[in-house]
């Protein structure tokens, strides 16, 4: 079997729980005096030693130079330090304060004050290329996820090989800027990889199912929050007891693939949380009620029979006008009964559906989207992570969608927090707001 690893990468064993910590530390600086010691290896930080001083205008905020958190790098592509020994040069930009978005007024403070962890999801060739996109997140996240890097077809190109390379280099990124990280998926009815499709021997495939998830479990013991162990397993359309989808691992290893996975990955890693992850049960209507009922019923099933399941994700791909309310709190609240944690683990908001193309009524209309929903999904208790599915419009998967194609050729979509020049759009202040108006840890 071939590792196919990061050279020479340093591994370093932190527990998610020293992770926490660290994460305090930060937010919190008056508490743990930290200020200036978390050197990211290769871009130069500057902190604000305390975050109590009146806030800065930008070319104050510059002028002041010390003891500020910015990065080099992204203050000079942002031309920030542009006009900075000549203040005429250029008039401010637009953000309310640069402060504003920065150390404790970032979405990741924000978050961990109310007892939540804010993050994202990112494709990692991005952050290995684009340094300014590497210090937003370090800035606004508390934890990432691998957009696909984890999926079989990502991980395994072949039978005998595990490309642990790309999530290796993003588990050290979050490593190096006190982060956590969360895996996506173990056993997922897509990316499926080519070369176990081709083997019809089923005690094989389960051999090797088996395999596969005690190995990637075992290569990230100790070092990660949660993994969607299933993703998408259910499928109220289809005709399978429970509304099970029928998937090749349905097919191949019959509905007990799902308990065998838990088990699996429990067994290779004792303290990971396990997470059942699924869309299509945000909304108040009839279908996604239907999916709520069938998901709740095999959780119960799952815990009456001792599989070891943790937590629930709520993807939340919301559509901008739907109704978020009543329907998504009572699911979370059954989760809350049972003893589970809920996470919300790839919010967007998807506007084709908006008439006006005017990007000022857009943008409010996705806010108050990203509003009503976490205003029904905020309050549980039981809600412990929200995770974007990207941090910037610019890297969005809606954009390359069959149906945004057909509908809205000529516009991209808004769906996130910051726009493609990395600035922060209305539904940023609408999640920060959010966390805010949820009861301090
Ligand atoms: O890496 C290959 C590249 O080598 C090849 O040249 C290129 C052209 O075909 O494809 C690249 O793979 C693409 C991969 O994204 C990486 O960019 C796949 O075709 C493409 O299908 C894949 O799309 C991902 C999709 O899941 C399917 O895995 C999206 O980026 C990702 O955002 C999306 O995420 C899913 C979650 O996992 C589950 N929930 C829904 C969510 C959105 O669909």
């Amino acid at each position: 079997m071939r590792w196919l690893t990061a050279k020479g990468t340093q591994r370093e064993n932190h527990t998610p729980q020293a992770q926490q910590l660290a994460l305090e530390k930060i937010e919190n600086p008056g508490s743990a005096g930290r200020g200036d010691d978390i050197p990211s290896a290769g871009t130069k930080m500057i902190y604000a030693k305390n975050w109590g001083q009146k806030v800065l205008s930008r070319r104050e905020f510059i002028a002041k130079g010390t003891g500020t958190a910015v990065t080099v790098a992204a203050a000079a592509s942002t031309g920030l330090l542009a006009g900075c020994a000549n203040s005429a040069a250029s008039p401010p930009p637009t953000v309310r304060s640069f402060h504003d978005l920065a150390g404790p007024r970032s979405l990741r403070a924000h978050a961990r004050r109310h007892g939540l962890i804010y993050g994202s999801a990112v494709v990692i060739p991005v952050v290995q290329r684009n340094a300014d996109f590497a210090s937003l997140l370090s800035e606004q996240c508390g934890i990432l996820v691998p957009s696909n890097e984890l999926k079989w077809v990502a991980l395994r190109p072949s039978r005998d090989a595990f490309n642990f390379g790309p999530p290796d280099f993003l588990y050290d990124f979050t490593q190096r800027n006190q982060m956590l990280m969360r895996g996506h998926t173990l056993c997922w009815h897509e990316s499926v990889p080519a070369w176990i499709r081709k083997i019809d021997n089923k005690d094989e495939i389960k051999q090797i199912f088996v395999d596969h998830i005690t190995t990637v479990c075992k290569h990230y013991a100790g070092k990660l929050h949660s993994w969607d162990v299933v993703n998408e397993a259910i499928d109220p359309n289809g005709k399978l007891p429970g509304g099970l989808r029928k998937s090749f691992w349905y097919e191949n290893l019959g509905p007990d693939y799902i308990d065998l996975a838990f088990h699996t990955a429990r067994a290779a890693d004792a303290n990971v949380k396990l997470t059942y992850n699924d869309y299509g049960v945000e909304v108040d209507n009839d279908g996604d009620a239907e999916k709520r009922r069938l998901i709740l019923e095999m959780v119960k099933g799952m815990k009456s029979r001792g599989v070891p399941i943790d937590a629930v994700g709520i993807q939340s791909h919301l559509n901008a006008g739907l109704k978020y309310g009543r329907g998504v709190a009572d699911y979370i609240e059954a989760f809350h009964q049972l003893g589970l944690e809920v996470f919300l683990t790839e919010l967007d908001v998807n506007d084709d559906e908006t008439v006006s193309s005017d990007l000022a009524e857009r943008d409010a209309i996705i806010a108050r989207t990203y509003t009503d929903f976490l205003t029904a999904a905020l309050p549980n208790p039981a809600v412990k992570i929200v995770l974007t599915w990207d941090l910037s419009d610019r890297f969005t998967w809606l954009n390359g969608i069959g149906s945004h194609r057909k509908k809205q050729p000529d516009r991209s979509q808004r769906p996130l927090p910051f726009d493609t020049d990395f600035k922060p759009k209305d539904c940023f202040y609408a999640l920060r707001d959010s966390f805010d108006r949820r009861k301090r840890a």
